[in-house]
């Protein structure tokens, strides 16, 4: 057992839990009239419903003397006064210096950070605005049209959403997004561009990320092709940890906008990997998008952990987890996002929970004895809806769900805007409320049904509810409050972490298949050293390479 597990914050909420499971969300509302207030919280804009949850003032007390326990004030200090927390590779974790004031007082090994982090914004606004106001020209004195961010994971989702979100308020050249080596998105998005009129944003902490180097040099062959060599000048740039990868790379040095290995790719956006937002919607755009995350920040940093939305939202995310696991099976958390313009908030956030959180030992590398992070997934409502909600609704398993709300409609069509609240706020009571054989019989009475058939009907219309969800409100999805909204997941994640007393900022999981590929790619041209197993050379074989 871990010291976790065995701990007394952990025994009293697994034990109290168990009772509280007996009875449903819908008694815990029925029994105090003010619930969705005091199961509510505010901060940077957003609104936080967690009244929803299966959970009392006596689990929030329990959940909040686990975060003491676990040492989270000493470890929010400890992420924002820039101690090397991430110890695996012995670096500080500062995206929250990203989107500090120049002024801020920060100093790690000596360095000035929001100096180093302003003078880059300075740099990527004025680079963006040459851009944007056409004063940029390609290498035949055309301006730029469109730009084409190639990156992956945290050098393509964040950015990738973010420009998505903000869709309505972009005024800059039209942005692009490749990721995926497969040679048809690549393919597809060049597709109807002109080299004459197009930049490529080279975007990856490394510079030596296979998909990314693949796609780059497939883009530059493209680009030289049309223009000559000397275009990789006035169409490339880079941004990037690893100056002397890029310079190899033919860039110039003028268009290489550097960050820092205290950022991790998923919490990347807010450096210069946000380099083709700033090009879409403009260097005060982003600066809003930088402030309201700050304003997260302050709070996550200041608030009182039972007031604090991120702390809030983690111990919640701990609590069905692992207190209320052993009674509603394997579960997953669902994120719907009731915008359109979120589409790809999802993914996103599937790298940043799932790539921090996704781990089996903890800090000191003893293998855990409890659940960490769920399987993560979800889509926009109301699509979702149509699609996996019935699994919500009347599957065995219960899978919490996270309802994003922005309240004013970037698009406002006729009435569609009130349509889209009344679906979210619907599915969120549904998920609680269930509805009972008693009801389901009335209403097939109501219908003329009686007898066998009416017997036969039941069970299938049955919802069991008492499923959590939160909610969240946004008044409107613009920068400031999508940066808050932002900031809000990344903290969410940390909190989880320090509970979990796992290192949320390494990914040693990803490098096993990377260097596995790197093997088969070795056995296709033909090194017959290589060592497969007996299945993939098989599958090899078959593929004709
Ligand atoms: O493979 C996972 C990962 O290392 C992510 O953490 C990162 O965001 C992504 O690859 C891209 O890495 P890079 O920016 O170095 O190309």
């Amino acid at each position: 057992m871990s010291s976790l597990t065995e701990s007394a914050a952990w025994l009293a909420l697994r034990e109290h839990a168990a009772q509280l499971a007996e009875g449903s969300i819908a008694e815990l509302f029925a029994s105090d009239a003010q619930r969705p207030q005091r199961f509510s919280a505010e901060a940077a804009g957003l609104y936080l419903d967690y009244s929803k949850q299966h959970a009392d003032e006596r689990a929030l007390q329990l959940l909040l003397a686990l975060a003491q326990q676990q040492d989270l004030p000493g470890w929010i200090g400890r992420m924002f006064a820039g101690e090397a927390i991430n110890q695996t590779e012995n670096r500080a974790v500062l995206h929250v210096a990203l989107r500090a004031p120049r002024n801020a007082p920060l100093r790690v090994d000596g360095q000035d950070v929001p100096a180093q982090v302003h003078a880059v914004l300075d740099r990527m606004a004025a680079f963006a605005e040459q851009l944007r106001s056409g004063a940029w020209l390609g290498a035949t004195g055309r301006a730029i049209t469109d730009v084409v961010n190639i990156g992956i994971g945290g050098s393509d989702l964040g950015p990738r959403m973010v420009c998505r979100a903000l869709a309505a308020q972009a005024d800059g050249p039209r942005v692009h997004f490749v990721a995926n080596v497969d040679g048809a998105q690549l393919t597809s998005v060049l597709h109807g561009l002109e080299p004459a009129t197009t930049l490529f944003v080279i975007t990856s902490k490394m510079f030596t990320t296979l998909e990314t180097m693949a796609n780059a040099g497939a883009a530059r062959s493209w680009l030289v092709a049309a223009l000559g060599e000397d275009a990789v000048r006035r169409h490339c740039a880079a941004v990037s940890t690893n100056r002397a990868e890029v310079l190899k790379f033919g860039i110039d040095a003028a268009n290489v906008f550097e960050f820092w290995d205290w950022v991790g790719g998923r919490y990347s956006l807010w450096s210069a990997v946000g380099l083709s937002i700033v090009i879409a919607i403009g260097a005060e755009g982003f600066r809003q998008l930088l402030a309201g995350a700050h304003a997260m920040d302050e709070h996550f940093r200041s608030a009182p952990l039972e007031k604090n939305l991120p702390v809030l939202l983690g111990l919640l995310a701990v609590w069905n987890r692992n207190c209320l696991a052993s009674r509603f099976g394997s579960r997953s958390q669902v994120v719907a996002p009731y915008a359109q313009d979120l589409e790809y908030f999802v993914p996103w956030l599937q790298q940043l929970e799932m790539e921090s959180n996704g781990k089996s030992v903890d800090r000191q590398g003893r293998p855990v004895d409890y659940a960490t992070t769920p399987a993560l997934w979800g889509d926009v409502g109301t699509n979702g809806q149509h699609a996996f909600f019935q699994m919500l609704h009347q599957g065995p398993a219960i899978h919490p769900v996270d309802f994003i709300l922005p309240l004013r409609a970037a698009h406002p069509l006729q009435d569609q805007q009130r349509m889209l609240i009344a679906n979210c706020l619907a599915q969120s009571s549904a998920l609680m409320l269930g509805k009972s054989p008693q009801q389901v019989r009335a209403e097939l009475q109501a219908k003329g049904l009686q007898g066998a058939a009416l017997e036969a009907a039941v069970p299938h219309r049955v919802f069991a509810g008492n499923r959590p969800s939160n909610t969240i409100l946004l008044p409107r999805l613009d920068a400031w409050h999508l940066g808050a909204l932002l900031a809000l997941y990344e903290h969410r994640t940390f909190v989880q972490s320090v509970i979990w007393n796992i290192n949320a900022f390494d990914q040693w999981g990803v490098e096993l298949g990377k260097q596995l590929a790197q093997s088969v790619l070795a056995a296709m041209a033909g090194d017959a050293q290589v060592s497969l197993d007996p299945s993939t050379r098989t599958l090899l074989a078959r593929s004709g390479q």
